[in-house]
This record gives structure tokens, sequence and C-alpha cells, in this order.
């Protein structure tokens, strides 16, 4: 094995979680200042890990580790490498983006480990075939996913998607966030079934709610374009309302929505899954970014960052 190296960035979901898994268009953008970083380096004594999650033999590695072995081998297998498990080699994952949290860490990870094998195998990787590798392991990670984290993750630009297809959104002016961690974690396949099961109960007021965040969603591109925070603050509100409505935000969730409100947040909700994991304000500048940060964490949270959208 020769070394190879790899990194994807983290993500947040600024509108249309969760409508996105029934088909509905939603606007991510990258999160430069979270990353996540793998090394393959030559060792002996077949494929080892090491990560904050687990260290030891890929082979006797915990449930939770399936996300990895699943890129591990769909991408060894693609690269016409026998045996996954074979290689003597030490796999050293290093991630800054906070674990169910809606950031996108497990696809972060598993984009910077396929970028590390296909570097380490001297081999092209495509954005396709690396999207299709990023799903193969989020599948492990939970369920069906839209696959909206996968394109996140490995797009230098905030993005507009629906279906598996991304395109890139303008951004007329910067834009400034504070993100705010509720400190407790969110598993996105429980999010997604809660959602799943309210569209099974009450099938034609969950499809009303979805179809508004779609709304919302796709109303959000002209504001971007132009740069207007206020009608973006508002949509952020109303999206915020109809997740909790839907059933998968939280009264932590709620609690810090409320506070960035209070600091004169033109519009904050929850990112992601939800039922835990992290919510985003819009500031007004890069000051206002930190002072609402400051809000959010009096107001509870576990950790805050600011986040800048250049404009592109
Ligand atoms: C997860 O980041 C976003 C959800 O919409 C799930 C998905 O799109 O797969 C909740």
């Amino acid at each position: 094995v020769r070394p190879g190296a790899g990194s994807a960035h983290g993500k947040a979901i600024l509108l249309g979680e969760h409508a996105v898994v029934y088909g509905a268009p939603a606007i991510a953008i990258p999160v430069d200042e979270l990353t996540a970083r793998v090394d393959i380096a030559p060792s002996s004594g077949g494929l080892r890990i090491e990560s904050a999650l687990y260290t030891g033999p890929l082979a006797d590695a915990p449930a939770r580790l399936a996300p990895v072995s699943a890129a591990i081998a769909e991408a060894c297998s693609r690269l016409g490498a026998p045996d996954p498990q074979g290689p003597d080699a030490l796999v050293r994952i290093d991630s800054k983006i906070p674990h169910e949290r809606g950031l996108g860490s497990s696809a972060a990870v598993a984009a910077a480990l396929i970028r590390a094998i296909y570097d380490s195998a001297s081999a092209d990787l495509d954005a396709d075939t690396l999207f299709e590798l990023i799903q193969t392991s989020e599948r492990a990670a939970h369920g069906s996913p839209s696959g909206i984290d996968a394109r996140t993750v490995t797009s230098p630009v905030p993005i507009r998607f629906t279906r598996g297809e991304s395109a890139p959104v303008r951004i007329g002016a910067p834009l400034h966030l504070a993100f705010a961690d509720s400190g407790s974690s969110g598993s996105t396949t429980r999010a997604v079934g809660v959602v799943r099961a309210l569209r099974e109960r009450d099938p034609v007021r969950t499809e009303a709610l979805l179809a508004r965040l779609a709304q919302v969603a796709e109303g959000s591109v002209a504001d971007l374009e132009t740069g207007d925070r206020s009608a973006l603050g508002a949509r952020m509100g109303e999206a915020h309302d109809i997740l909790r409505r839907v059933g998968v935000s939280s009264p932590e969730l709620d609690a810090l929505v409320a506070a960035a409100h209070a600091a004169g947040s033109p519009g904050a909700k929850l990112t992601g899954g939800g039922l835990g994991g992290c919510v985003i304000a819009i500031a007004g500048s890069p000051a206002h970014a930190v002072d609402l940060s400051a809000a959010l964490r009096r107001a509870g949270a576990h950790s805050t960052w600011t986040v800048e959208v250049p404009a592109a």
C-alpha cells in the first residue's frame, strides 16, 4: 500500500431538509471551517483504523464503523483491489466535524476516505463516482439518504440539490451565520422515520407542510442572489416552524432559535435531521455573528461557530 490522503468539509442545509427526501429542492452550503481528513500509511498486520470513535483492526470494528467499512469495501472493489481487509495499511481518520449534529460528518469522513484510497492507488476519481461511493457509505450510516450531504461535502460552493443532482447557487452578498450546537445528538435515521410515520398517519397535512418547505427553499434562491437577509431570515423562521410541526425539533432547538431572534437575527432554524444537533442563525455582519454566538451560548448552546459564505 502506498501512502494516500484526502479531505472534505462539513455542510449545513439552509433550507429544505426532510422535504428533500421526497424529491423537493433544498439549499445547502459547504462549511470550510469544519473538515475531515484521512491519511493512509503502509503498516503491518492487516488493515487498521485509528479514529476518535475506534482504534483497532477494521475486522473487529463496532457496528458504528459500518459506513467506513462500506466505503473501503466499495472503493477497493471498484479499483479492483481483491480483499479490502487484506492490505497492510493504517487508515487514520481525523474529523473536526461534530458527529450526529446535522453537519455532514459521516458524508465528509466517507468523502475524505474515498479520496485517500484513490490517492493511494494513484487513480482518477470523477465527481459522480465519488458521489456514488459516498452514498454507499451513507446508506450504511442512515438508511435512504437523499444525497444532499454527499453532494455538499464535495462542493466548493453553495448548491441547490434535488434528486441526486446539484447546481451552484449564486450568492450576491457574503452571508454571515452563527452555528450553535444544542449538545445533544440527532439521529438522522430516527428523524427521517418520524416524518415518514407522520406522512403515513396524516398524509394530506404532512404533504402540505413538505410542499411549503419546498416552496420556501425554492424562493430562497432569489434572496441569496440579491443578498436579501431579511427575506431569507423570514423563510428560515417559517421553515423551523414547519420542521417543529412535523416533529423533528426539540425544546433545546426551539430555545436556541428563540434566543437568536431575541438577539436580533433576521431568522434562525434547526439544520439537518433535527431531534438534536445544531441551529443556524443569520447575522447582519461578522460582528453580529460573534454577538449572536455569545447569546446562543448564554441560551445553553454547547458550542458555537461563526461561518461566512462568501459571495460567489
Ligand atoms: C440530512 O442532512 C438531511 C435530511 O433531509 C436527510 C436526507 O436528506 O437524507 C434530514
